[in-house]
């Protein structure tokens, strides 16, 4: 928790979070409700050591004391001092030029990319193909899992493959090939490096003008695939949705629907039991909050195995459904994922202060500005624009997205 106290004395036991140093002078007497026994150097300067979700609140209350500012400077680095005495900008805009330029988080150094490509695809043989949508859910989604063991196609959490399905299109080319998230480790469902496994909606609309039903080209293709049959594969691709490798990391998940897929593969990474067997190096010991937005409850794709995790690891593992079409927003609409982070701002937003912390949104693109919207109003409440806030988590590779 927040500590004042002497520079460097207190610093270190800020695990995570950016620590600042104000050096102040002029500090009155501590009203009572303001009782803080900040160290006085003879010089008349004192020193507070400040954590960076801190900072808007202390400056408050130095300036209720009294004291002016007279410099802030990040803890451990020296080419990133900022002298403010004279300062007269806003707050916010202190903040954040006094953010220290963030640390990049660390991920794998060997991403296997583009290993097959659709001029020579991968021929891969469907193992498994079951139905994820529970009695009375909406539409078809379906876990395949596919072998891969006869040739060089490896792949990380968080990474998608091609798939090519049979025949051409309306113009009479070969289709093309169509993208999808990996839901299972780099070690496959079965822990032998031997498959990769999807997690697909089957495409389903009205068309607009004629009001028949149309089902998509390559997602029919792989929901109705016999085990046995043949499947085209690329790739892999994507190095945004990749996990950092740090095991005392925090992820905040935010996906709909499918966009579950990465999210499994990095659950099952971090807490099953046959993974952390063949992982020695990666023994998750941080947090994992997953968001979950569906639109009924038979639509909670791979709820029983969810539900056990959570149940085995409750300090660990934090789970939270919006079901759209039986949960009721506080305005009275439908439940969506960012009414979710709306009500859980508060405690997102101090998660979100920490280096070790990486948020990840996948599925509906238009989840996106809802979340934005809801994350903007809590980093106002602290004095921080959230736009930018938001760029330096992505330049930090700690904001990752993949939505449309
Ligand atoms: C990075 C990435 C990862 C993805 N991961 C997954 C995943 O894990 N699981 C998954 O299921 N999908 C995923 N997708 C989506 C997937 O790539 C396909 O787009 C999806 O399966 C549809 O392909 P299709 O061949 O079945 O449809 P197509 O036959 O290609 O039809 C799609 C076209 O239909 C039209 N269309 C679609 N909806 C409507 C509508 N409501 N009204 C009118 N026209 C419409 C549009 O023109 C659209 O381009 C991912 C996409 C990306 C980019
Ligand atoms: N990496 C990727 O890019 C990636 C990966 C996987 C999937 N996808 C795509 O993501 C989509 C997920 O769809 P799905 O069919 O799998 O999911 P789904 O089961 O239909 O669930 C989608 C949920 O999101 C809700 N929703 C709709 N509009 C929203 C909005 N503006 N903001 C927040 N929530 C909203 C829906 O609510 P209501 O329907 O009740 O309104 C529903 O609860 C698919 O189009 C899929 O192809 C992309």
């Amino acid at each position: 928790m927040y500590n004042s106290g002497v520079a460097g004395a207190t610093a270190n036991t800020l695990s995570g979070s950016r620590v600042f140093i104000y050096e102040v002078v002029g500090l009155g007497q501590p009203s009572v409700a303001d009782q803080s026994n900040y160290p006085v150097r003879n010089s008349g300067s004192v020193f507070i050591t400040v954590p960076y979700n801190r900072m808007n609140q202390e400056m408050q209350r130095i300036a209720r004391l009294g004291g002016k500012i007279l410099s802030i400077r990040p803890l451990n680095a020296n080419n990133q001092q900022m002298q403010s005495g004279a300062d007269s900008r806003p707050m916010t805009q202190m903040q954040a030029e006094s953010v220290p330029a963030p640390t990049k988080a660390k991920t794998e150094t060997d991403i296997p990319v583009n290993i097959y490509r659709p001029n020579n695809p991968y021929i891969g043989k469907c193992l498994h193909n079951e139905e994820l949508v529970g009695e009375g859910g909406i539409g078809t989604v379906r876990h395949l899992i596919f072998d891969i063991s006869g040739g060089d196609l490896r792949y990380l959490e968080g990474q998608s493959i091609g798939i090519i399905p049979p025949g051409v299109d309306k113009n009479g080319k070969p289709q093309k090939l169509r993208l999808y998230s990996i839901a299972s480790t780099r070690h496959g469902d079965r822990v032998d490096d031997k498959t990769v496994s999807l997690c697909v909606r089957q495409l389903e609309y009205k068309h607009p003008e004629t009001g028949e039903m149309v089902y998509g080209v390559c997602s029919t293709h792989l929901c109705n695939l016999e085990v046995g049959a043949d499947v085209k594969i690329t790739g892999p691709t994507g190095k945004e949705m990749l996990l950092p490798t740090d095991p005392d990391a925090t992820a905040i998940m935010m996906a709909t629907g499918t966009g579950i897929a990465p999210f499994r593969a990095y659950l099952w990474r971090m807490f099953k039991e046959a993974e952390k067997q063949a992982n020695p190096d990666y023994q998750f010991k941080g947090l994992a909050w997953l968001i979950f937005g569906i639109p009924t409850s038979p639509n909670i794709l791979y709820k029983q195995e969810l539900e056990e995790l959570q149940g085995q690891y409750p300090d660990n593992f934090r789970l939270t459904y919006a079901i759209s079409r039986e949960q009721k927003n506080a305005k009275g609409g439908r439940m969506y994922i960012q009414d979710r982070v709306a009500e859980h701002a508060a405690e997102l937003w101090t998660l979100m202060q920490k280096e070790k912390t990486h948020t990840y949104i996948c599925g509906l693109k238009g989840m996106e500005d809802g979340i934005d919207e809801a994350l903007s109003a809590e980093a106002a409440k602290h004095g921080v624009d959230w736009k930018e806030y938001q760029r330096q988590m992505k330049r930090a590779g700690r904001w990752h997205v993949e939505t449309y």
